[in-house]
């Protein structure tokens, strides 16, 4: 399965990039300027030479050309983007991970933008894509470290049940992060503006937090409820997208 990373030049795509390509995806890391994809990649191979990395690079329109299509731009650009390939999205999950924050002093505030979130903002002017809101709270330094694994919890959250399904066995493929549905879009509302928390303890306590809920069981496993069929073929080898497109619950 090939996945396209819009945007993914950024500390955030390149990380998620070689974390995909290291546990078998295909990725295409795209950028408004392939050049700049280009670099993007030859960086990441030349940090893990001996790992033969399924890495390419591509414009925002290549990668868009992808499976699956991950946004990994500034919030304020995530829409615009989407737009620009809207006739490579058609019918594709596409995985929003952009958060809308500021930073005012020391301090990072959450903004609110049309619809209550990056990622709604992203379905309502690209209705014929499935829009997934995942790995906002993922932190790219970590993510990039292929010597190491990171412990996380991963809140997904769509209106389309084969989004959230599909984006829950992407996770799950990534060694120690586990995927949660946590409902509908409107969550991204509040999944979204968590990351200013988390920056927040990052800058107190001088470190990078991840994100663990307790209560759900130690068994990292994607819930029953998430593991169609359809999202497995989508994620496994599969391409286009399921033709059931049940509002997720
Ligand atoms: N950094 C993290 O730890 C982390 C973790 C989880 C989620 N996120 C979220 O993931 C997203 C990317 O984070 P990042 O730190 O990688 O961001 P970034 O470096 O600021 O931006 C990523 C890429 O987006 C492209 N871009 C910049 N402005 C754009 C615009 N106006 N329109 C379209 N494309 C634009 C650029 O690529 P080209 O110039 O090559 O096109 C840039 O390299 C953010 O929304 C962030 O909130 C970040």
């Amino acid at each position: 399965m090939r996945i396209g990373i819009l945007g993914g030049t950024g500390p955030a795509g390149s990380a998620l990039a070689a974390r995909l390509a290291s546990v078998g995806f295909d990725v295409v890391i795209g950028s408004r300027s392939k050049y700049r994809a280009m670099e993007a990649v030859d960086h990441i191979l030349e940090r893990w030479p001996d790992r033969r990395l399924p890495v390419e690079a591509a414009d925002n329109g290549g990668a868009a050309d992808a499976d699956l299509i991950v946004i990994a731009t500034p919030w304020d650009g995530a829409t615009q983007t989407a737009v620009s390939v809207e006739g490579h999205l058609r019918g594709k999950v596409v995985i929003s991970m952009a958060n809308a924050l500021t930073r005012i002093g020391k301090e990072f505030q959450p903004l609110v933008p049309p619809r209550g979130s990056v990622a709604a903002s992203v379905q309502a002017a690209v209705p014929r894509c499935m829009v997934a809101a995942a790995l906002h709270h993922v932190p790219a330094k970590e993510l990039g470290d292929l010597d190491h694994t990171i412990d996380t919890d991963v809140l997904i959250c769509s209106d389309h049940r084969a989004a959230t399904d599909a984006t829950a066995e992407l996770v799950a493929k990534m060694p120690n992060m586990r995927p949660l549905d946590a409902g509908g879009l409107s969550q991204a509302t509040p999944i979204e503006s968590f990351t200013a928390v988390l920056l927040e303890l990052n800058f107190r306590y001088k470190t990078r937090v991840a994100v663990r809920f307790t209560g759900i069981g130690d068994d990292p496993a994607i819930p029953a409820a998430s593991a169609s069929a359809a999202a497995k073929e989508l994620v496994d080898g599969g391409a286009g997208a399921p033709a059931a497109d049940p509002p997720a619950g």
